[in-house]
C-alpha cells in the first residue's frame, strides 16, 4: 500500500499508474480515520467496483465546530493503516492542512438551503467545512467513484447536491449504515461512551426505528436521558441527533 503524505506525491502516484496504464477505474474513500467496519464498508465496495481503490485520512479541522471535539477526535494512526493495508486498499492519502488548505480557507464552498438545517442548524459552518474539504479532495484525487455512507444522510444529500452543482465529474455511490450487533450506528465518536452510556446509546436506533413520529422519538429519547437536537423526516428518512453527556451522535432510518 502507497501513503502519499501530500499533494505532489498523490501528483506522482497518479500520474504513474495513468502512465503504466493501471487505472481502468478509481475509486475514492474519504475518511477522517479512526476507521471502523463502517468505513470497511466503503472500502469494499469499491475494490468491487473498482481497479484502483485509496482511500484518505484527513481530521478536517474546517467542519469541527467546537474546539473540543477536534481536539479529542481520536486519530489513531497506526491501527488505521494497519486495517487499510490489510484490506487490500491501493494507496491512501494522509495530507496535512497546509496542502490542502494553501488559502487557510479564505475560499469555501456554501449551499444556502439544507445545509442550514438538522445538523447544520446546531453545528454552525459544519457542512461548509465538509464541502470545501470533499471538493478538495475530489479535485485532487480525481476518481471515477467516491464512496460515502448513508449514516451521515444530510452529508450525502449535500454532496449529490455539490456534485451536480459543479458539474464535479465523479460518480456518487452510497453505503447503507453498519451497525452494532444491539443497532448503534457504528461511529469514531462512540469510543468517546462510557460503559453505561453504551447500553444507553441503542436507544438511539430502536426509538428511530419504531417510533410512531418524530415527535414520539423525540419524547421517547428525552425519557431516556438524551439530549435531544433534532429528530426530523426528510427525503424519505427519519434523521436524528442526541446527546449523551458530551458525546454527540446520529442516526437515520428509512421511513416506511
Ligand atoms: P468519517 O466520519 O470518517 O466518515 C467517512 C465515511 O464513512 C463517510 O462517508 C461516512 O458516512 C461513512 N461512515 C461512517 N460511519 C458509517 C457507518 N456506520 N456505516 C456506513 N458508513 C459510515 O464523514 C466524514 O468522515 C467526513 O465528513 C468526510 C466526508 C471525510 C469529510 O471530511
Amino acid at each position: 500500500m502507497k501513503i502519499l503524505t501530500t499533494v505532489a506525491e498523490w501528483n506522482d502516484y497518479r500520474g504513474s499508474l495513468v502512465q503504466g496504464n493501471r487505472i481502468r477505474a478509481l475509486g475514492f474513500v474519504p475518511t477522517m480515520g479512526a476507521l471502523h467496519a463502517g468505513h470497511r464498508s466503503l472500502l469494499r465496495q469499491s475494490q468491487q467496483e473498482n481497479s484502483c481503490t485509496v482511500a484518505s485520512i484527513f481530521v478536517n479541522p474546517t467542519q469541527f465546530n467546537q474546539a473540543v471535539d477536534l481536539a479529542t477526535y481520536p486519530r489513531p494512526a497506526e491501527q488505521d493503516l494497519a486495517m487499510l493495508r490489510q484490506q487490500g486498499v491501493d494507496a491512501v492519502f494522509t495530507p496535512g492542512y497546509p496542502d490542502l488548505y494553501p488559502d487557510d480557507y479564505r475560499y469555501r464552498v456554501s449551499e444556502s438551503g439544507i445545509s442550514q438545517r438538522f445538523c447544520g442548524a446546531h453545528r454552525p459552518g459544519h457542512f461548509e467545512g465538509v464541502l470545501t474539504v470533499v471538493m478538495k479532495l475530489l479535485n485532487i484525487v480525481r476518481p471515477d467513484r467516491a464512496y460515502f455512507g448513508e449514516k451521515d444522510y444530510q452529508q450525502l444529500h449535500l454532496i449529490r447536491g455539490l456534485i451536480a452543482a459543479f458539474f464535479l465529474p465523479v460518480e456518487i455511490r452510497s453505503c447503507p449504515v453498519v451497525r452494532e450487533t444491539d443497532g448503534l450506528a457504528m461511529s469514531s465518536r462512540n469510543r468517546r461512551l462510557d460503559a453505561q452510556q453504551r447500553r444507553q446509546a441503542a436507544r438511539l436506533y430502536r426509538a428511530l426505528k419504531n417510533g410512531s413520529s418524530p415527535r414520539q422519538v423525540r419524547d421517547e429519547l428525552e425519557q431516556a436521558g438524551f439530549a435531544v437536537d433534532y429528530v426530523e423526516d426528510f427525503d424519505g428518512r427519519r434523521l436524528a441527533a442526541a446527546s449523551l453527556g458530551s458525546t454527540r451522535l446520529i442516526d437515520n432510518v428509512p421511513l416506511g
